[in-house]
Formats: C-alpha cells, structure tokens, sequence
C-alpha cells in the first residue's frame, strides 16, 4: 500500500536517489534551485509517498516572497520513481501538499514545470506575468495557484528565498554526493 506522509531525516539519502534518477546533475543547475541550496524546506511541508519499504515520491516546499504579493511557496521538486508512475501517486502526493499549506494559511504557490501537468491541481501561467525569477525561466513553466482568493492579484516584482538556512551538518551529504559526480 502507497502512503503519504511527513518527510524524516531517515528519508534524505532516498529522496536524494530518487531525485538525482529523476533529473539527473541539471538538477543543481535549475534556476529554482537559487531558492534551495542552503536553505529548509517551509516547516512541516516535505512530503514523501512510500511503498512501506522505500520512498518512492517525493515533494517538498520552500518559503519565498512573491514581489508584491509577499509571502509565499515555492514547490518541488516533484518526482516519483519511473516505476511507480502514471498510479496517480503524483496526484496524491501534490494534493496532500497544497490541503496541508493551505490547512496553515499560506495563501499562494509558485513552481517552475510543465502547465500540462500542473494545470489539473489549478495552476496557471497567468498568475506570475508580473513576476520574475532571478534567473533564466521559460515563461510558460511559470505557474501559480492561489491558495486564498486574488492571493497573486496584480503580483508584481522578484521572487526572493526567505526560508530558513539548512545548518551545516545537513549539508555534507549534498556536497559529498556532488563530488562524488564530480570524480567519476
Ligand atoms: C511528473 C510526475 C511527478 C508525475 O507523477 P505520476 O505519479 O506519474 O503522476 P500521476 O499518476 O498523478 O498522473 C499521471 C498523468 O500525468 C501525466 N503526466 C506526467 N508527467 C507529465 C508532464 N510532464 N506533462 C503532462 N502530463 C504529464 C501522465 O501522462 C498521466 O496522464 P494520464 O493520467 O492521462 O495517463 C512523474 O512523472 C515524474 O516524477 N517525472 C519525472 C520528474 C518530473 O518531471 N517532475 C516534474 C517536474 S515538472
């Protein structure tokens, strides 16, 4: 049976996996990573799907400000292990995610992915045209979803990363893996 669920500190070198299958080094490379390294995930949003054994989704969130329409999240990244895709874990991972921010009172999100997908849980392209990211971004991939009504309304000006910074020893398993791809 496929749960949701909290994310542990037992679960990093998992999602770590699972993420580096998914996207591969160009992970580190993606502008919404400006938002993430060095920094946790928003309090009690990162969520993982597993199988009882193994994780096999994973979904996390990260505290932003939206230009003018202040406080917000940032989600992803997103990914669930290729061979439990297209079971609707996906769909039930992200709706776990956007019932518990807004269960807390954040009222917007932002990601960065394809409309195609995202799209069905509400998000659209045309909540961020005032918005920019520090960074390259396909416009179109540029999506939010108010949480609260008019929550994006006329947002205007640079995304910004305000979550918490990781400490140190939270880090030393990102910098070995990345230099571990580095040598071989
Ligand atoms: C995208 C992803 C998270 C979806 O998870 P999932 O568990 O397979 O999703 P669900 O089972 O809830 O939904 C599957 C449906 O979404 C569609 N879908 C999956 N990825 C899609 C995409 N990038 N664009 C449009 N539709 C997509 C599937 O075709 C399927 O459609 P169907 O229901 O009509 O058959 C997963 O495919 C994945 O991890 N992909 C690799 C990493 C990635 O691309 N992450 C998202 C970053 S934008």
């Amino acid at each position: 049976m496929i749960t949701i669920r909290k994310e542990k500190p037992s679960d990093t070198a998992a999602r770590e996996a699972l993420l580096d299958a998914a996207f591969g080094d160009a992970r580190f490379a993606k502008t919404c990573e400006r938002f993430r390294e060095g920094r946790l995930p928003a309090s009690n949003l990162a969520f993982v799907a597993s199988d009882g054994k193994t994780v096999i989704g994973t979904v996390r969130l990260w505290s932003i400000k939206a230009g003018t329409a202040g406080a917000s999240l940032l989600l992803g990244p997103l990914a669930i292990s290729e061979t439990h895709q297209s079971q609707g874990i996906g769909g039930k991972l992200m709706r776990a995610a956007l019932t518990r921010a807004r269960m807390m009172g954040h009222r917007s999100i932002l990601l960065v992915g394809d409309a195609a997908y995202y799209e069905r849980f509400g998000f659209s392209a045309d909540l961020t045209l005032g918005l920019d990211l520090p960074g390259e971004v396909d416009r179109a991939r540029f999506l939010g979803l108010e949480l609260e009504d008019g929550a994006l309304r006329g947002a205007a000006g640079i995304v910004e990363a305000t979550g918490a910074r990781a400490p140190v020893s939270s880090l030393r398993h990102l910098v070995h893996a990345q230099s571990e791809r580095a040598a071989a």
